[in-house]
């Protein structure tokens, strides 16, 4: 299997009113206008999915939503199912963000059931994985981020169209990145571990970074060695840092 195209999406977290809409338009009008070498998607919150889709349907940039719950539909208060998001007009989805793995206390295993419901649903599932800085500083990072991989991924990812994103939560938000050094060791343990699990297969996904993604830094990180892409937080709400990112990749 050859390399995916890199991906670089917007994760806008809880940030965006209609009115934000108006940043999507701006990089959508960008990529139409110089086609990046990247794939460029922009996650909203929910409330936003359906407008965003219809507003850049029909152009170079995708939407995705943040997280789905693994159940199709039933009595779940609050929550929305990956036919929800396939039937607003997404395409991707963000699972397993490490907000939601410590905020909520979702297992590799619940994010595995989600990930299989984001195929259920035709959707492309980024899939998130990352190392707290206790776990850096006992050295735990490789195990963690693999054992993270291997429980996340559900077996029927094969062959299918996906992505894992690694993004340290130290680094999320913080101003704070890893050395390149730093993200070509834990991409290339990542890329092992999902050439073990699905074979050739496991040699196509791309492998983004996120945590503290800017313009700045981005033309760098995305080189390095297995870097697919970025999932950007903070600089995805500004078409203009974001832009600043796509054209880095
Ligand atoms: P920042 O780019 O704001 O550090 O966020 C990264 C992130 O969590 C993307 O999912």
């Amino acid at each position: 299997m050859t390399a995916a195209r890199p991906l670089v999406a917007g994760n806008w977290k809880m940030n965006g009113l209609g009115l934000s809409l108006d940043e999507a338009r701006a990089v959508s009008a960008a990529v139409d206008a110089q086609p990046p070498a990247c794939r460029v998607a922009l996650c909203p919150p929910a409330t936003l999915v359906a407008r965003m889709a219809d507003l850049l349907n029909g152009t170079g940039v995708e939407v995705g939503g943040q997280d789905c719950r693994a159940e199709e539909s039933g009595a779940f208060t609050g929550d929305i199912s990956a036919e929800m998001l396939a039937d607003a007009g997404a395409g991707l989805v963000i699972l397993g963000h490490s907000e939601r793995r410590a905020g909520y206390g979702e297992s590799d295993a619940l994010v595995a059931a989600k990930t299989e419901a984001a195929l259920r649903a035709g959707l492309e599932p980024i899939v998130c994985v990352g190392e707290t800085l206790q776990q850096r500083e006992a050295g735990e990072t490789l195990s963690v981020v693999t054992g993270q991989v291997r429980g996340s991924l559900p077996a029927s990812l094969a062959g299918k169209a996906f992505a894992v994103a690694y993004e340290p939560v130290w680094a999320i938000g913080t101003g704070l990145t890893p050395t390149l050094e730093q993200i070509e060791e834990v991409h290339v343990a990542i890329r092992e571990t999902l050439v073990e699990v699905f074979g050739e297969a496991g040699k196509g996904p791309p492998i983004l970074y996120g945590g503290s993604v800017k313009p700045s830094n981005a033309a760098e990180i995305l080189k390095a060695r297995e870097v697919g892409g970025a999932l950007v937080g903070g600089a995805s709400l500004k078409a203009a840092d974001f832009l600043g990112i796509v054209t880095a990749a």
